[in-house]
């Protein structure tokens, strides 16, 4: 493949809202600063980060009906739709590309609803409760999925 590996990192609902949410549960970064990690680690694995953020359900929908033409594998944290959301779900699923789902904290250990998440069958790999650093997990299992070498953790 000529050039790098494209991910699209998709955030859904309420994200937009980091740095003024609770920080216990998801850190102190906003977006943004988040964002700036994302593509540097994506950089250091060999790939190409691209970002896509809204509130708006039909547009993350939309976007992922886009997504083969878009990207190579998707870092999906679609916010509190991933637990009931099922057009997204059928999106990812017509989307048929890689995609890891990511979530800052830890929604096994809060409340019961958080541990549905109506995409779980639909993604290579699931990472939460580790904050921005979940991110760079989820890059490294998407670099590995799409035949990149993974450098030893640091
Ligand atoms: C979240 C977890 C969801 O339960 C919540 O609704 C969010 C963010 C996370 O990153 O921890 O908005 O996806």
């Amino acid at each position: 493949m000529i050039g790098n590996h494209r991910i699209e990192v998709l955030h859904g609902v309420n994200l937009d809202m980091l740095g003024k949410r609770d920080p216990e549960h998801y850190g102190t970064l906003t977006l943004i600063e988040l964002e700036v990690r994302i593509r540097h680690w994506a950089r250091e694995l060999g790939l190409e980060a691209t970002f896509f953020r809204t509130n708006a359900e039909h547009e993350y929908v939309e976007r992922l009906h886009q997504a083969p033409q878009l990207a190579d594998g998707l870092l999906l944290n679609p916010g509190a739709w991933t637990h009931y959301s099922y057009g997204i779900r059928d999106a990812l699923e017509i989307a048929d590309t890689p995609a890891v789902e990511v979530h800052l904290s830890d929604i096994e250990s809060r409340e019961e609803w958080r541990r549905r998440s109506v995409i779980a069958d639909l993604v290579i790999g699931r990472i939460y409760g580790k904050g921005a650093d979940g991110y760079r997990e989820a890059l490294e299992l998407l670099a590995h999925e799409l035949g990149l070498e993974t450098p030893p953790a640091a």
